[in-house]
């Protein structure tokens, strides 16, 4: 096994069961991924790219395969362990930020240590300056509903990294927004993966932004049709 790989994905199939049948999403999808790499994801709507996202982020299990995590095989980890993983190592954003909308912006990025238990305090401090550091200073008490669609999906880059995730998986994160915006987005996402030595592994149908990651995978009839360096 290559040592340096964070990522490594064996014979990865993922199944579903529904009324109309059994859907075969993922059939053998093979890939490495290594610390520090940005990593597009591309394919078609439906091809399983938010499926191949859940699986890495440990949210959903494969029906078959292999994820290792730095060696160690994701799915071995126990109900506690598993939760570790998801809340420590890894930083989520979504298409849709899934912000609480009863909550300020602050209160939304703190929600994640307040869950892990650090003190009020202390999480207010926190996420006061990781809201600077994605430029939303002068919006600390403002609700998602009154923030712009890209101020929203900045707020949600910061709940992602209040708790310094060595992996973020993004999917879709400019998938709402403008052109102008999604550049802003993205260069915010490369800003933070430069100082803090993040792997981002991010699905998105913005050609440009794949192009300015380091490689992109194609996900295509369940298995990995392309591979490139970018
Ligand atoms: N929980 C689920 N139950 C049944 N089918 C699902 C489920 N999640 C995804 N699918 C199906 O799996 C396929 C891939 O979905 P998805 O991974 O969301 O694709 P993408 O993100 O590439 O658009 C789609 O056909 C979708 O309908
Ligand atoms: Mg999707």
């Amino acid at each position: 096994m290559n040592e340096r790989a964070m990522i490594e994905v064996a014979d990865l199939g993922k199944s579903f069961t529904t009324p109309g049948g059994v859907i075969d999403v993922l059939r053998g999808v093979n890939l490495k991924i290594c610390a520090g790499e940005r990593v597009a994801v591309v394919g078609t709507s439906g091809a399983g790219k938010t499926t191949l996202m859940h699986i890495l982020g440990g949210l959903d299990h494969p029906t078959s395969g292999e994820v290792l995590f730095e060696g160690d095989s994701l799915f071995a980890l126990r109900g506690a362990e598993l939760d570790a993983f998801r809340n420590r190592t890894v930083g989520f954003v979504f298409q849709f930020h899934q912000l609480l909308p009863e909550f300020t912006a602050m209160e939304n990025v703190m929600m994640p240590l307040l869950i892990g238990g650090s003190r009020r305090a202390e999480a207010a401090q926190r996420a006061s300056a990781i809201l600077a550091e994605v430029g939303l200073e002068h919006r600390l008490t403002h609700k998602p509903g009154t923030l712009s669609g890209g101020e929203q999906q900045r707020v949600a880059i910061a709940r992602a990294l209040i708790r310094e995730p060595r992996l973020i998986l993004a999917d879709e994160p400019t998938g709402n927004l403008d052109s102008r915006i999604s550049d802003e987005i993205m260069q915010l996402l490369n800003r933070m993966h430069q100082a803090r030595g993040l792997t981002m592994i991010i699905v998105t149908h913005n050609t440009s932004l794949a192009n300015s990651l380091d490689r992109t995978l194609r996900i295509e009839d369940g298995v990995l049709a392309g591979d490139n360096l970018n």
